[in-house]
């Protein structure tokens, strides 16, 4: 996004995009199951039980028999041949500077493969901040949601945390879209229009979320089709789910969200927490330098609705772990700003950071 060849640039058309984004992924498809992607996660999660076992061996049979239905639709003319990609970087014999680089890019990659996340730790978290008082107060139906969604994520993603994380990035922006989307329907047919403010706060939180997700693909957290396939997919359920229920309650929406937001908490804070060392032995990456240290932090502040104007949050980026620091105390920003919309307590943050804000010398 920082890079200058391709920011800004306009897409084009709908059908071209729907058929360049199709004939990518396709490919991607076919090299999952041609060259196995899938073994990464077993890999991750080796089977502990028969049961487990059992589990993994139909999954073979299933990635085999598509492995062998594409070589034949291949043979047969159907579907392009399938080259693996390739996955060394070649330099120069006197390049030593690009040689340490991508030495130093392979340390990386076996440090970031060491990164732990552990599904009970989180849960635990979770139950004590709700003993601790700090919990949620949530209808049924909406917490009988957000479980599901929270166990889908223990058993797709356990112990794959950057995959986790980029899948949990991906769906946090969507609630965003389905606020922006609704106070601009309601501004168009003309029933209210003191939601422009709100679309502000929104599309800054909307931000923020978007250069997590960028930090989490600079991790790597996005290389799997299958991470990418449940990711989008589940990403415009959420979002569809989240633009109705705010037709008819846009306090159970940012309800929810608050109760996502806090997950996002308690798990970047399980994490940074169990992965202190490793974490502080590498660097941030470049997106996230360039977010939280960038001289116009506009878009940074506008998110935090509670923050003082005049004693904003400033916080460094020198190591992973301040990225990820960083990233937790975001989402708690993320968490008071939706409880804030549902108390009506934002309007009162609009006002007060206005007039504690930069005056205009006449
Ligand atoms: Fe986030
Ligand atoms: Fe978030």
């Amino acid at each position: 996004m920082y890079s200058k060849e391709v920011d800004g640039r306009i897409p084009h058309n709908a059908f071209q995009l729907a058929w360049s984004n199709f004939q990518e992924e396709l490919r991607a498809l076919r090299e999952s199951f041609r060259f196995d992607e899938y073994s990464s996660i077993a890999e991750a999660n080796p089977a502990r039980s028969a049961l487990g076992r059992a589990v993994y061996g139909v999954g073979q049979v299933v990635v085999d028999g598509f492995g062998a239905l594409d070589r034949a639709l291949e043979k047969g003319q159907v579907l392009e041949p399938l080259r693996p990609r390739p996955m060394t970087v070649s330099v120069e014999p006197e390049d030593a500077q690009g040689a340490q680089l991508i030495n130093e890019c392979q340390e990386i990659r076996v440090k970031l493969k060491q990164l732990k996340l552990s599904n009970k730790a989180v849960w635990d978290r979770e139950h004590a901040r709700e003993k601790a008082g700090k919990g949620v107060k949530t209808p049924w139906f909406i917490k009988g949601v957000y479980l599901s969604l929270c166990y889908l994520l223990d058993f797709l993603f356990d112990n794959r945390p950057v995959q986790r994380f980029w899948f949990l990035e991906t769906v946090a922006r969507m609630p965003y879209f389905s606020y922006i989307t609704m106070l601009h329907l309601y501004e168009s047919f003309g029933w209210w229009r003191a939601g422009a403010e709100l679309r502000k706060i929104h599309f800054a939180e909307e931000w923020n979320e978007l250069h997590h997700l960028q930090i989490m693909e600079s991790l790597g957290g996005d290389q799997l089709w299958f991470d990418r396939f449940a990711a989008l997919h589940a990403a415009v359920v959420y979002y569809w789910i989240l633009v109705a229920l705010y037709v008819f309650s846009p306090e159970l929406a940012y309800n929810f969200s608050e109760l996502i937001e806090y997950h996002a908490v308690d798990t970047y804070g399980e994490f940074v927490d169990a992965n202190e060392e490793l974490l502080k032995s590498l660097p941030p990456p470049l997106v996230a330098a360039v977010y939280y240290r960038s001289p116009d932090l506009y878009m940074f502040d506008s998110f935090q609705t509670s923050q003082s104007v005049s004693n904003p949050r400033r916080p460094t980026c020198k190591s992973l772990y301040d990225v990820f620091r960083n990233i937790c105390d975001d989402e708690l920003e993320h968490v008071k700003t939706m409880r804030a919309c549902q108390d009506s307590t934002v309007q009162q943050d609009i006002v007060s950071r206005r007039e504690d804000g930069p005056r205009v010398g006449l």
